[in-house]
């Protein structure tokens, strides 16, 4: 559903995606796991179109997202790590405006836009205006927003910060049954509980490439590492202290 090939971007000297190749299979949740820095949100934003590769391609369903940039994207629905929300407008407003984006409208969005509303506690909200909402209750509106056109594939950049236990829960029931009929996501937490639990399989991303991927048990086989993804994690990506934190407060 997901194919990059190649997928490289470059900021100047710097690579922050490094010849980046992957396949993510229909009805499959995906993760994308790796130190700050590796890569992850660059990968998800040109994915999701809204910037633009130094080197190779990206299909979303068959279609070329450079050649078909508009068709490419209406099957898509992206929620980034740092939303923004027109302050100014209604939580119902909010959801009208990204469909309308999509050329989508009507009581049928409506309706779908009051239940995914109501499905993250946000109906007694849903007239007031966003610059009222608390950290959570916009993170709620943007998660909504992805789903209100009914895409196949949703791109999702840490969804799980800053929500409370109950809509942390509903996200992982959302996302779950949302990829058992048939739809996508690929995601990128820094939660490896989340990864480990909900994903498919996974990509851990170091400098920009691929370091290791596939599910919780190709990955213990392909990395010799019979443990959990915390260890798998921490060895692959080699994250070895210089001092540690009980030397640097005793300096
Ligand atoms: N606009 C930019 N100009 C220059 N460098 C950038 C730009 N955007 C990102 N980078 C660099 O690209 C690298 C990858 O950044 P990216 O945001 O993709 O990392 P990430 O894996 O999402 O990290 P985190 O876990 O902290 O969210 C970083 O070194 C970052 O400094
Ligand atoms: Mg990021």
């Amino acid at each position: 559903m997901i194919q990059l090939a190649g997928l490289t971007k470059r900021y100047g000297n710097f690579t922050a995606v490094a010849g980046m190749d992957l396949a993510v299979r229909r009805g499959e949740l995906f993760g994308l796991l790796g130190p700050n820095g590796a890569g992850k949100t660059t990968t998800l934003r040109m994915i999701a179109g809204i910037l633009q590769p130094t080197a190779g391609t990206i299909t979303i369903g068959g279609v070329s997202l450079a050649g078909d940039p508009v068709a490419a994207k209406s099957r898509l629905g992206f929620i980034p790590d740092r939303p923004f929300i027109y302050e100014k407008l209604t939580g119902t407003e909010f959801l009208r405006f990204v469909a309308g984006l999509y050329g989508q409208g009507g009581d049928e969005i409506d309706r779908r836009g009051e239940e995914l509303l109501a499905l993250f506690d946000l109906m007694d909200w849903k007239d007031e205006l966003v610059e009222s909402y608390s950290h959570g209750m916009r993170q709620k509106l943007i998660i909504a927003s992805a789903f209100v056109h009914r895409p196949e594939v949703i791109v999702v950049d840490e969804p799980m910060v800053g929500l409370d236990p109950k809509a942390a829960r509903l996200l992982k029931d959302l996302f779950r049954a949302y990829v058992d009929r048939g739809n996508t996501i690929v995601m990128s937490t820094h939660t490896l509980e989340v990864a480990e639990t909900l994903c498919d399989r996974i990509a851990i991303v170091q400098n920009g490439r691929i370091a290791a991927m596939g599910t919780m048990s190709e990955l213990r086989s392909s990395t010799g590492y019979d443990s959990g993804l915390e260890d798998i994690f921490l060895r692959l990506t080699g994250e070895k202290a210089g001092r540690t934190a009980l030397e640097v407060l005793s300096v």
